[in-house]
Order: structure tokens, then C-alpha cells, then sequence
């Protein structure tokens, strides 16, 4: 019991984020895939919605509305990592919008 309990203790008081690519392709894998898959991070630039950072963290942020699935901030934050590492590759620069 007391062997358990450290390590979730330790996850929740952690302020910065870390991103974790195991659990950020997981809750893709589970909650992002009903409406479309990752084909449409790979559209031309001129075709798809999201073409910066910032606008990417707003259409998941979106997204995660959309499927009713209750996400933390740090979900969030943890799968567009995950799409801008795989799919996007926008450079980091501090959002401006
Ligand atoms: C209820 C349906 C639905 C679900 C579930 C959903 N999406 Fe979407 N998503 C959409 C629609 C609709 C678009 C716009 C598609 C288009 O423009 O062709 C979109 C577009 C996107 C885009 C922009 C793609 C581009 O054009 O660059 C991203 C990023 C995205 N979704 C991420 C996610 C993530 C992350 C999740 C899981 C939290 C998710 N979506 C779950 C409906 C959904």
C-alpha cells in the first residue's frame, strides 16, 4: 500500500509538466480516433485547420470537448506534444494568440 501510494502522491504534487509519450498515444489512441484519424495532421499546410502551435493547443482543447472525455490540463498539453512531436513539428516558441 504505502509502496503505491509514493509515486501517485509525487505525479500530483509535480507542478511542471512532463510529457509522457506512452500515455499521451494511449489517450489519442482511445478517445481521438472516433471522428477522424491522424491522416489529418498530415494534410497539406493550405488544407488542414492548424498551421502553429497555438492554434493547435486551441483545437485540442476543442477536440477534447468534442468527445465528451473528461482530460486534465496536463492531458492536453501531453498529447499536443505528442501530435506536434509525430505529426506537426511546429518549432517551440512561446504562443502568441
Ligand atoms: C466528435 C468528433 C471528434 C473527436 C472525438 C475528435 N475530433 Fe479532432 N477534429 C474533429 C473535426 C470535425 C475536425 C476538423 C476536420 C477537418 O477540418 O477536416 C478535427 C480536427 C482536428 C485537428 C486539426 C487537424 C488539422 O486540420 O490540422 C486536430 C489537431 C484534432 N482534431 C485533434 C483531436 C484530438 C487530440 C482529439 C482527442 C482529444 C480529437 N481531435 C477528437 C472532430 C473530432
Amino acid at each position: 500500500m504505502k509502496k503505491k501510494l509514493l509515486p501517485t502522491l509525487l505525479s500530483i504534487s509535480t507542478l511542471s509538466f512532463a510529457y509522457d509519450a506512452e500515455e499521451a498515444q494511449s489517450m489519442y489512441e482511445e478517445d481521438c480516433t472516433k471522428c477522424h484519424d491522424s491522416s489529418v495532421f498530415t494534410r497539406p499546410a493550405k488544407e488542414r485547420k492548424v498551421n502553429d502551435l497555438a492554434t493547435l493547443k486551441k483545437q485540442v482543447s476543442r477536440c477534447v470537448g468534442a468527445t465528451g472525455a473528461s482530460w486534465f490540463e496536463e492531458d492536453e498539453e501531453n498529447v499536443v506534444e505528442y501530435l506536434n512531436k509525430n505529426f506537426y513539428k511546429f518549432a517551440k516558441e512561446k504562443a502568441t494568440k
